[in-house]
Order: C-alpha cells, then structure tokens, then sequence
C-alpha cells in the first residue's frame, strides 16, 4: 500500500530528509512538470512531487501546496490528492500549520486532527460528480481515520510522545483571525485553526482514502497572546520542530503501508 503525505509550511524539510538514507532511494519530479498542476506562490513552499520509501513503505510526498486564499480555485487546491490517488495512494497524511485555540497547546507541538469545521466559505466536490470516483453524498462521519490516529499514537509513544487530538477549523484566509473569531471558533468546538486540510480531506474521503491530519501549533491563535501574529513565526516554529516531524513522519509512514 502506498502512503501520500502533504507537507504544510515550514515543515518542507521531510522531503528533503528522504533520499539521503541508502534505504530511501528518492525521485524528485517539480509540480511544473506534471500536466495540470496548479503552481504554488507561498513563502515556505517548494512544489514538488517526491516518490520514495522508507522501511517496506512507497511514500508519495507532496512538498508545498496550493491555497484557496492564493485565488487557487477549489478544483486546484485538491489537484495533488486526486494526483496520489491515481498513482495509487490509499492512505494520506496531511500535514499543516495551525494557530492553537485551545489553550492546552503550546507552539511547537503537534496534534492529531480527530475532526474538522469547514468555514471555507465553498466545497471542493460542488459542480457535477464522477460517480466513477466516489458518491454525491460522501459521508464524513470519520474524516480523520480513527484507524490511523490510533496507528501514529503507537508510532509517537514509541519514541515517548503522546499527541493530543483536536478539532481543526478550516477558514480562507490569507488575514489572521480577530480575537472576537477565535472566540467564537473556541465556541463552535474548534481546537486549532489553519487555512489549508479541509478541502483535501474532502476529496481524500471522496476518493475512499483513509486521511491522518497532522497541526504542528505554528503559535498561539489570535488574542490569547499579548502578541501580534506573523507568518515568519509560523516558519520559524516549522524549522524549529523540523528533526521532530521527520522523525514523527518516519516512525508512522512505515505503520500506515
Ligand atoms: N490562523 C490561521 N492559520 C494559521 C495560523 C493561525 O493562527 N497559524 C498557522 N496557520
């Protein structure tokens, strides 16, 4: 079985990590050279398809994505999911940067994404639907694979980590939250907050794929710090953890194949 894994900013550098093992021979193939992809203007985000292994797994990495905010439509902001399941993909994990909501988490740390709000403000499945792909109506009753998370809890507490869970929000962005938003987010059940994973897992659970949703807690949401929110911080807590999610990544991917 095939695993994907989606890196979100800042957290480029697992692809980069595989390849320089003799076990994970790599090929590198940039987004501009597939037929149809959407290429990405984000700061942090390099666009590339790495296809590799690691241990006994064929790992499909997809470094850097594309954003609603960037204007992308919602057709191009999931190009690279239906990409990995048509190399054969059955499990992916996407991976993002998120601001904490919920004051138990601490910038640095990553949580397993147990469910999501989608405040996107669209839907990547609206427009005509291939009944060949997947149903009109899929369900989303566990979006977040229960299977999975319970697979990279084993992963984690091998190396001593026990990772929270949490709801994510998924908004358009590009502008930070308002304190008022978070709030009420905190309100409505979310537990962190990103602009990215939404749409993906969407069409990840459309296609029959099994999804893992992994935040690395970039900062603290708007209004809970003294502080005001820049995106070099959520670069710079991305570089910060990297050796921490290369290893995370390496200990899972092998469990999900
Ligand atoms: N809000 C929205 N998206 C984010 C944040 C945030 O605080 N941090 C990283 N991505």
């Amino acid at each position: 079985m095939k695993v994907g894994v989606v890196l979100g900013s800042g957290l480029g550098a697992f692809a980069d990590a595989l390849g320089h093992g003799k076990e994970d021979q790599h090929k590198e193939t940039p987004y501009k050279e597939i037929a149809g992809w959407p290429v990405s203007t984000a700061v942090g985000h390099a666009g590339k398809l790495v296809e590799g292994r690691i241990g006994n797994a064929d790992v499909i990495v997809l470094s850097g994505r594309v954003h609603f905010y960037e204007g992308y439509s919602a057709q191009q902001v999931t190009f690279g999911i239906r990409e990995l399941k048509k190399r054969g993909v059955t499990s992916v994990i996407l991976t993002n940067a998120a601001g904490g909501i919920n004051t138990a988490y601490k910038p640095g740390e990553f949580v397993l994404i147990s469910d999501h709000i989608n405040l996107m403000g669209m839907n990547p499945l609206m427009g005509p639907n291939d009944d060949a792909l997947g149903p009109r109506f899929p369900d989303m009753s566990e979006a977040y694979s229960k299977r999975l998370r319970k697979l990279a809890q084993d992963a984690a507490a091998e190396t001593g980590w026990l990772l929270k869970e949490g709801v994510y929000v998924g908004l358009s962005g590009p502008s930070y939250e308002t304190p008022a938003e978070i709030r009420y987010l905190r309100t409505i059940g979310a537990d962190l907050v990103g602009m990215s994973t939404v749409p993906e897992t969407i069409v990840a659970n459309h296609l029959g794929m099994e999804v893992l949703g992994i935040s690395c807690v970039t900062n603290m949401a708007a209004g809970i710090l003294p502080q005001k929110l820049v995106h070099e911080e959520v670069l710079e807590t991305g570089a910060g953890v990297r050796e921490t999610i290369i290893q995370l990544l390496k200990a899972i991917v092998p469990r999900l194949a």
